[in-house]
């Protein structure tokens, strides 16, 4: 087995999270996610691997797998810090023309991996596009190897981007706000209720994880807030909607 590794300290890159600046920054590119995606991804990508390295430690050496990982942002983030990094993302419009090197057309349900092959599972924003959270998740732990980190993190539905681009709307129902979308755009919209978006919750979800004796739960926060980002997800009902994004650190149990 490898041995353990120190936690990185990313705070001497000046990264610091949650921070208030970390916050303002990530919320600013995702603000000019239509304009600019790259610069977007790139940010997002940085600040997710420096939450695995925090968690988990240096990623340099290690097996990563990711999965739906869209466009490759997090597998070249995970690369650029030495890892020896896969895509696993079901489809190819995601993947782009080119897709990167070392990406697999996959679904999350049916891994073409072996037991235990990974350091680091990692899985951004996929959980709300799944139908079965819970089965996805027992794939990822199945393919992480005892003592290994997994990462998770969705966008719940009483979130204020619940509704994806259809929110704030997805408060007065899903069907009402994708009309809504259709007339102010005059496109149709990406995402569908029930088709490749999913009403999932904060205190379901967190209740189904905890329940599992195949993971331990290390951090149970919201993704992107600048304080308090443990304690919000502890809050009954305010934390459908205040935690915006869950983010949970497994570790598989040996
Ligand atoms: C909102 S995108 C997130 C992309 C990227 N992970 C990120 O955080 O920017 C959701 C991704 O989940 C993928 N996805 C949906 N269902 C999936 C499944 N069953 N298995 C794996 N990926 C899936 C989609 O194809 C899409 O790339």
């Amino acid at each position: 087995m490898r041995p353990r590794t120190k936690a990185a300290r990313p705070e001497a890159s000046g990264w610091k999270d949650p921070s208030l600046r970390r916050s303002v920054a990530l919320f600013r590119a995702f603000m000019g996610e239509q304009s600019d995606p790259e610069a977007c991804y790139r940010l997002l990508a940085r600040d997710a691997v420096s939450q695995v390295e925090a968690y988990g430690g240096p990623v340099s050496g290690r097996t990563v797998v990711d999965i739906g990982g869209g466009g490759g942002y997090f597998l070249e983030e995970f690369r650029r810090r030495g890892a020896d990094a896969f895509l696993f993302e079901p489809d190819p419009r995601e993947l782009g023309e080119h897709a990167p090197e070392g990406s697999v057309r996959a679904d999350g349900y049916l891994l073409p991996l072996a037991d235990g092959v990974a350091d680091v599972t990692f899985s951004s924003n996929v959980l709300e596009h799944v139908d079965d959270p819970q089965t996805f998740l027992s794939e990822m732990v199945r393919v992480t190897r005892p003592g290994g980190l997994i990462y998770v993190s969705f966008t719940n539905w009483y979130s204020p981007w619940g509704g994806h681009e259809w929110a704030p709307w997805h408060y007065l129902g899903a069907e009402r706000a994708r009309n809504r979308y259709r007339r102010k755009t005059g496109r149709e919209a990406k995402h569908r209720l029930g088709d490749n978006l999913f009403t999932i919750h904060v205190g379901t979800t967190l209740r189904q994880v905890r329940a599992r004796p195949d993971v331990r739960v290390v951090a149970a926060r919201s993704r992107y807030w600048p304080f308090l980002a443990g304690v919000v997800t502890r809050v009954p009902l305010l934390r459908e909607f205040a935690t915006w994004n869950l983010l949970l650190i497994l570790r598989r149990c040996p």
